[in-house]
């Protein structure tokens, strides 16, 4: 199944819990959160107390996507705090062992993301301990960037390192996706797809959810 995962990052802060009721309604079933420092990225947006709002707010799988430095520190807390899924930078923890297993003691799908010009290689023993990968298609830090031309081929080698390794991890893709590009990437193994430009830049952002989503049905 095909998850479409509307970023608040793009969303009206001002008419946040709007703003989510708008996707929910048009049948987004994943919400994508960025969390980030202003220290491991050069942005700082939102944390604890905004998570468990929206966790009031809604009945959407919350994903929280970590822009941090020494995500270990955190990652259970945002668990806690109502998260269903957390992932974290592989580019800014050495104890990944640690830090997935603690987000699943915590309740929640335990997740790895990586960077457009981070080797899939870093992944290789650690992807075993985790249930999402998230695939940056653009550098970190900013909503409406261009998707990184060579991230398709980088999802492929993804899928099939997880294949190879009989694994059951799913791949999440983030950055620059638009109804242009949702059936390459969803074809070539991403599952869920977070858009945050493509839906609340949108004028009408229901219209753009239920587009995604009838391309994920179409693909699968
Ligand atoms: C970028 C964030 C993305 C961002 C995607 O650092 O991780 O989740 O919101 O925004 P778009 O879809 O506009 O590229
Ligand atoms: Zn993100």
């Amino acid at each position: 199944m095909i998850d479409i995962a509307p970023s608040i990052l793009s969303a009206d802060f001002t008419k946040l819990g709007e703003a989510i009721g708008i996707v929910e309604k048009a049948g987004a079933t994943v919400l994508h959160v960025d969390v980030m420092d202003g220290h491991f990225v050069p942005n700082i947006t939102i944390g604890l107390p905004v998570v468990k709002s929206i966790r009031s707010a809604t009945e959407m799988i919350i994903d929280t996507h970590l822009m941090i430095s020494e995500p270990g520190r955190y990652a259970a807390e945002f668990a806690s705090a109502g998260a269903d899924m957390v992932s974290v930078h592989v580019e800014a923890d050495p104890h990944l062992n640690r830090t997935l297993n603690s987000i699943r003691d915590a309740g929640a799908k335990a997740g790895i993301a990586i960077n457009p010009a981070t080797p899939l290689a870093a992944l290789d023993e650690a992807l075993q301990y985790a249930d999402f990968v998230l695939l940056m298609s653009v550098n970190p830090g900013f909503g409406g960037q261009k998707f990184v031309s060579g991230s398709l081929d980088k999802l492929r080698r993804l899928r099939q390192m997880i294949v190879e390794k009989g694994l059951k991890v799913r791949i999440e893709i983030d950055g620059g996706i638009d109804e242009h590009n949702a059936a390459d990437v969803i074809d070539a193994g991403a599952e869920i797809l977070v858009a945050g430009t493509a839906i609340f830049g949108n004028d009408d952002p229901a219209a753009a959810v239920r587009r995604l989503k009838d391309l994920g049905t179409v693909w699968v």
